[in-house]
């Protein structure tokens, strides 16, 4: 069993983190959770019967767990991520694992220096309609994918610390993750140039509630994130291949096929002749579902497997939404 701390046992950290590690007692073990909020720590107790702490530094001494498990807020992961690692501990942390590229670079190092292991929590890659649409794209059936968007919208309004930037807050940081990396998935360059536009619309705070991102890589995909924080509902992905169409949209990706003219002569216009459309349903979670993930961080610490998000992966998605930071500031595409 991996004896395991939860640092940060708040909505996220009692759920999406709590829930697996109580599920899966074979191969976890809740030995003590960590909180500054003493109805948290209350909470904690009661369920998993565990020592609880207000300061993870006394934790980590007298516990000395194998994993810490980080879902503070996002300003916070960095340096929890490097005292725990320096500490020996093993760490998971949340989304946005860094809210900054020197921080990410912080983390590695610390990770490089102690060798223990660092799992960023990117749990979109496990997304019900990300793997039907990889397998539509990697079958060849719209051909040569040369744009994709993915896009959230929502009238949805928040008041709390992810609406303010001294906490790590604006969507940037918090839908970043999710809706940059997907369509990250389904490209095989490097992204070579980054144009960002971020706003606030209606939310409180100082944080950004509203964001459009669009990289490209350097054979030529355009890939669009958008969270759109006032906006009926959009297609959730529309991918633009050379030989057809895919669009998300609710729990249906259609698939619009065209096959294109053998041939076209000189001063002649043929528009495309043959097309077919397929319907896939989505079931399941489109943000990951955290019982699936969880064998396999299990299996990685055991290191039975690779883990699914290689540090590297994890480091080029924070430069690019520093690079959308940047871009939306100064009005132009940043090159990365
Ligand atoms: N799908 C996802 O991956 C997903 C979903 C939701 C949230 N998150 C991430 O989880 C993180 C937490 O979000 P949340 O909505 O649970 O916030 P939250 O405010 O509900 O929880 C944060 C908890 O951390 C505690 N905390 C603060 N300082 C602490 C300290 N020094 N030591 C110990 N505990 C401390 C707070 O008291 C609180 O209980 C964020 O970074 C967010 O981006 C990820």
């Amino acid at each position: 069993m991996i004896r395991t701390v939860i640092i940060g046992y708040g909505r996220n950290g009692s759920t999406m983190h709590a829930g697996p590690l109580e599920r899966y007692s074979g191969d976890f073990q809740v030995a003590a959770v960590c909180d500054i909020d003493a109805e948290a720590r209350d909470k904690a107790q009661k369920r998993f019967a565990c020592p609880v702490y207000e300061d993870y530094h006394a934790m980590l001494a007298e516990i000395r767990p194998e994993l810490a498990v980080i879902v503070t807020r996002s300003h916070q992961h960095a340096q929890m991520t490097v005292d725990c690692l320096m500490a020996g501990v093993n760490v998971l942390v949340t989304k946005p694992w860094a809210t900054n590229v020197l921080d990410a670079q912080r983390m590695i190092a610390a990770q490089k220096v102690t060798g223990k292991m660092l799992l960023p929590w990117l749990p979109a890659r496990f997304g019900s309609d990300l793997r039907l649409i990889r397998d539509v794209v990697e079958r060849g059936d719209i051909g040569r994918v040369f744009e994709i968007r993915r896009s959230v919208t929502t009238f949805g309004l928040r008041c709390d610390w992810q609406t303010e930037h001294k906490y790590g807050g604006g969507y940037l940081l918090n839908w970043g993750p999710h809706l940059i990396d997907q369509p990250l998935q389904l490209v095989k360059s490097p992204i070579t140039r980054v144009y960002g536009s971020l706003r606030q619309i209606i939310n409180p705070g100082d944080g950004e509630d509203n964001l459009r991102v669009i990289a490209h890589t350097d054979d030529g995909v355009t890939v669009m994130s958008e969270f759109l924080i006032a906006a009926g509902p959009y297609p959730s992905w529309v991918i633009q291949g050379d030989r057809g169409t895919i669009i998300a949209q609710g729990d249906k990706i259609h698939v619009h096929r065209v096959q294109l003219p053998d041939h076209v002569g000189a001063n002649e216009y043929r528009s495309q002749t043959v097309e077919t459309e397929y319907t896939l349903d989505v079931s399941g979670n489109i943000y990951g579902d955290e019982y699936e993930i969880y064998p396999h961080i299990a299996r990685a610490l055991r290191g039975e497997e690779a883990y699914f998000v290689p540090l590297d992966e994890a480091l080029r998605l924070s430069r690019i939404i520093d690079a959308a930071r940047l871009s939306s500031r100064i009005g132009q595409e940043v090159f990365i």
